[in-house]
């Protein structure tokens, strides 16, 4: 999978990259990531890459042009499968979506910035627009981040052991199970009985239960 982000500020999205599971995956060849820079793709001294808006209001938003150059060059090396916008009135990132998203082969994904993008960026371009929840952040980077990390950890060969991404909790609409490590008894607080027995099919019914009961409990919601 291959992966092109545009941005007006590649330091803020670099970092998770750079660590742990993305970077392994990285190493390994399993996934791409291409960080572009708006600014690269802007013509005079300013390097300008937005403006204000027309008919008035606060905030700047971002131009159209820089966008198309940079969509066009990436389109005119190969074929993307989406162009997804970050935006806080997309359509909230969930499981589904990440397991969707992980069996593309490229993606484009755009990070918004001060008051967002030129609308006909939206109508022209933008095949898919996903929000990380209710919430405004100051831009899409963060979100951008947070999708790949959603999206990477589930592509075939990411995850060590690959079972480990089918536990997730919302992977069959339930949350996960509670886990336990060593020490079996800290300060009196006890590992259940169970896990320690060695029954394996009586092991898995528990966590079953348990991860019925916490969902019934945490996010009825899920169950409907
Ligand atoms: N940009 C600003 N807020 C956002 C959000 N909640 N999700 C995705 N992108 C955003």
């Amino acid at each position: 999978m291959r992966i092109d982000i545009i941005t007006v500020l590649p330091e803020l999205l670099k970092s998770p990259f750079e660590a742990s599971i993305l970077k392994r995956s990285i190493e390994k060849g399993l996934v791409e990531v291409h960080f572009h820079n708006l600014r690269d793709f802007t013509t005079g001294n300013y390097r300008q890459v937005d403006d204000y808006q027309f008919g008035g209001g606060a905030g700047m938003v971002l131009m159209i042009e820089p966008i198309d150059k940079c969509i066009a060059q990436l389109k005119s090396e190969r074929e993307y499968d989406e162009v997804i916008y970050m935006t806080p009135d997309g359509d909230t990132l969930d499981q589904g979506m990440a397991n969707q998203l992980s069996l593309k082969k490229n993606i484009i994904i755009l990070c918004g910035h001060y008051k967002g993008v030129d609308q006909r960026v939206r109508d022209m371009f933008i095949t898919r627009e996903i929000s990380i929840g209710d919430y405004v952040l100051s831009g899409g980077e963060l979100g951008a981040a947070v999708l790949c990390d959603a999206i990477i950890r589930l592509i075939p060969g990411v995850l060590n052991d690959e079972t480990s991404a089918l536990t997730d909790t919302f992977q069959d609409n339930l949350l996960a199970p509670p886990v336990y490590t060593r020490p079996a008894s800290y300060q009196g607080s006890e590992v259940p009985q169970i896990l320690l027995s060695g029954d394996f099919p009586k092991i898995e019914k528990w966590r079953e239960e348990q991860a019925f009961e916490k969902t019934k409990t945490k996010r009825p919601d899920l169950l409907k």
